[in-house]
């Protein structure tokens, strides 16, 4: 018996049928893809009690934009405040979840327990559709990797990116986990891209243009021979999971938009051993690197101050209570 998604344990010959169940033989079907992250089977979507306030989305699964102020109030900066620690110890709870032997779905319905348990609905489910209480990207998965059948093995880095609505606010964080052991090529591969994302914290500054973030992120990146992945970005947030302001996680001149004090987005590099350039799975959702080479990620929801930035969803609950390259 195999779980889609999940080869077996002893794989077939050349010539025998393949794993899968398709009838074709093995090195007609599967065997190109060994060893990549197979699409598994998802579950129904998960429901959230009546009691807790959801976005506009929630129902329909149709995005509406607003004008919404790109400085935000006091009052709103608050309520942020507290949606993003409610992410961050989300986030840190469904890391030390983690283990081989388990699927993705039995993380999501843990995650999506977690948020239900704090009064906050998960932002990702049913947001453009997306089917998922967050998103659980493995290997060579860039970004937006959804929970399914597939079983959590020894040796694979695994992306959770969680993201919740409570107070009418959202709160956007993302953190690599290490599965048990994996190999130092990859493991150096996570701890620089968590660099890139504290330098990259580090650039906010009023005053300065958001290129300066970039700017940081890329040097780092580049200075390891490693890619820095174009088509995903950092964003505003606020009441909308996404806002105008676009956060580059590499230098480019026309990134004029300069910080103000009350500027909400969030920093999120995503970074390749070999190629930064992508492709997408059949689902419309689950962005790999073109090349199969693994890529990791990190997250945080930032707000410009009067002389830098404050980790929104960092803090005591976080994964990590701060930026390792200040100790
Ligand atoms: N949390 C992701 C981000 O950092 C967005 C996920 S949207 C989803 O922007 F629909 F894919 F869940
Ligand atoms: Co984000
Ligand atoms: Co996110």
């Amino acid at each position: 018996m195999t779980i889609a998604g999940n080869p077996p344990d002893v794989l077939p010959q050349a010539n025998e049928p393949c794993w899968c169940g398709s009838g074709r033989r093995y090195k007609r079907c599967h065997r190109a893809s060994e060893g990549r992250v197979l699409p598994g089977v998802i579950s129904p979507m998960r429901s959230v009690p009546d009691h807790i306030e959801r976005p506009s989305y929630a129902a329909t699964g149709l995005v509406e934009r607003w004008d919404e102020p790109v400085v935000k109030s006091d009052e709103v900066i608050e309520r942020m405040r507290h949606a993003g620690r409610v992410a961050a110890e989300v986030l840190r709870l469904s890391g030390e979840f983690l283990r081989p032997g388990i699927t993705t779905d039995e993380v999501d319905e843990y995650t999506h327990g977690l948020f239900i348990e704090r009064g906050a609905y998960p932002s990702t489910l049913n947001y453009h559709g997306y089917p998922k209480s967050l998103c659980s990207s493995a290997n060579e998965v860039i970004c937006h990797g959804i929970p399914d059948s597939r079983v959590i093995r020894d040796g694979d880095i695994m992306n959770l990116d969680v993201t919740g609505f409570i107070g009418g606010v959202h709160g956007d964080t993302n953190a690599t986990f290490l599965i048990g052991e994996v190999s130092e090529e990859n493991r150096r591969l996570v701890r620089v891209t968590e660099e890139c994302m504290w330098l990259g914290i580090e650039a906010v500054r009023p005053g300065r243009p958001l290129s300066d973030i970039g700017r940081a992120i890329e040097e780092h990146a580049t200075a390891h021979d490693y890619g820095v992945v174009r088509a995903f970005i950092g964003h505003g947030i606020g009441e909308q999971f996404h806002t105008d302001i676009q956060v580059l996680h590499y230098y480019d001149s026309r990134a004029t938009t300069v910080m103000r004090p009350g500027m909400v987005f969030t920093i999120e590099p995503m970074i390749t051993l070999g190629s930064w350039q992508h492709r997408m799975w059949d689902d419309g959702w689950t962005a790999v690197t073109s090349d199969g080479r693994w890529t990791a990620q990190f997250e945080h929801t930032i707000l410009v101050t009067e002389d830098g930035a404050e980790v929104l969803t960092g803090g005591d609950g976080a994964v990590s209570a701060g930026n390792p390259l200040s100790l």
